[in-house]
């Protein structure tokens, strides 16, 4: 059963109808607008994965369109230098396309068979609502998390540029991370369905951290490329191709590209691409979240989590 929450809703005084339209699907709060619920459904219903398939998963702003970037750098390598890679005109975002969001929203059954492999995908969706096709599968995926306050505040400052809502504030956005009522929320229950599948089957699911991947991007990027099945090879990386992926992928350089500078993005409302290259650090938060609120949310993650072996720092 779904229920729509009315952007009205009482129980959402402070968050203004442009930046909530949740509808409660399965357990989690969907941003129906962006990715409609029947688009899920036929997803649900028709998306049958192949054991080559590549799916990035993610909740938004954990770090999606740096992981796209790689994947697709990692897997078309011996197709495009980094001169002629698409990824010089395109946004990550635009090269693999979301379930929810791109493929399922134009179609209700598109024909995915002519899609070289390994096909790339990408999902906001917690693993209980993916396709059973891709649970049956040896399909690979690979999830990026981050420190879940860097994520609430990364979300508020894209929510507030897309839909110009310079009035929304910061703690009311805390607020409905701490309720599990944001897009694809909550928040614990999204990373905990990919994190116990990735100790269940670590050969199709790979957990990675934004915070790790900022620390070592060369070590995570060599792990990356193993578990997708593209490991580089020695001589690769006496070349220093690694090196050269990696810093091609940095948010620096991605940042400063043209495409990502001015061009823009048609998903529901015609947004800047600039906007998902916003500061790319780790703990901004601070800068942001009062230490009270830092401690509400802590505690209910803590309590969220327990029982579990899933940390953030
Ligand atoms: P900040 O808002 O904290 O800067 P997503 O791609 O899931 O929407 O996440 C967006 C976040 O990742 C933003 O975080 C953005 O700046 C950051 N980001 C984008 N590209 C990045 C890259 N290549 N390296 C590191 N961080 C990146």
């Amino acid at each position: 059963m779904e229920s729509k929450k009315s952007s009205l809703a009482s129980s959402t005084p402070n968050i203004s109808p442009s930046a909530s339209g949740l509808t409660q699907c399965q357990g989690f709060w969907i941003p129906s607008r962006i990715a409609p619920i029947s688009s899920i459904i036929s997803f649900q219903k028709y998306f049958q994965a192949l054991d080559e398939d590549i799916i990035v998963a993610s909740k938004p702003k954990a770090g999606t369109t740096w992981l796209k970037a790689l994947v697709f750098t990692i897997v078309n390598r011996h197709f495009y230098t980094l001169s002629n890679t698409p990824l010089n005109s395109a946004n990550p975002r635009h090269l693999i396309s979301h379930f929810e969001v791109n493929i399922y929203r134009e179609s209700p059954n598109p024909d995915l068979s002519n899609i070289p492999s390994p096909r790339l995908f990408a999902t906001h969706l917690p693993y209980p609502m993916l396709a059973d096709s891709i649970k049956r599968s040896y399909c690979r995926i690979v999830y990026i998390t981050r420190n879940p306050f860097d994520i609430v505040v990364s979300f508020w400052h894209f929510l507030r540029g897309v839909h110009n809502l310079p009035d929304w504030s910061v703690e009311d956005c805390l607020e409905m991370f701490c309720r599990g009522e944001e897009g694809y929320g909550p928040f614990w229950d999204h990373a905990l369905g990919y994190w116990n599948m990735s100790l269940e089957k670590p050969s199709n699911v790979l957990f990675l951290r934004y915070e790790e991947m900022k620390e070592d991007p060369v070590a995570q990027t060599k792990k990356l490329a193993e578990f997708l099945g593209f490991p580089f090879s020695m001589e690769e990386e006496k070349t220093g191709v690694v090196n050269q992926i990696v810093d091609f992928c940095s948010f620096n350089n991605l940042k400063d590209l043209e495409v990502n500078k001015t061009g823009k993005m048609a998903e529901i409302i015609l947004h800047s691409n600039k906007l998902y290259f916003r500061s790319g650090k780790v703990g901004d938060y601070v800068n942001y979240l009062t230490p009270t609120a830092v401690e509400r949310f802590n505690n209910i993650l803590e309590e969220k989590l327990s029982g579990s072996s899933l940390t953030f720092k």
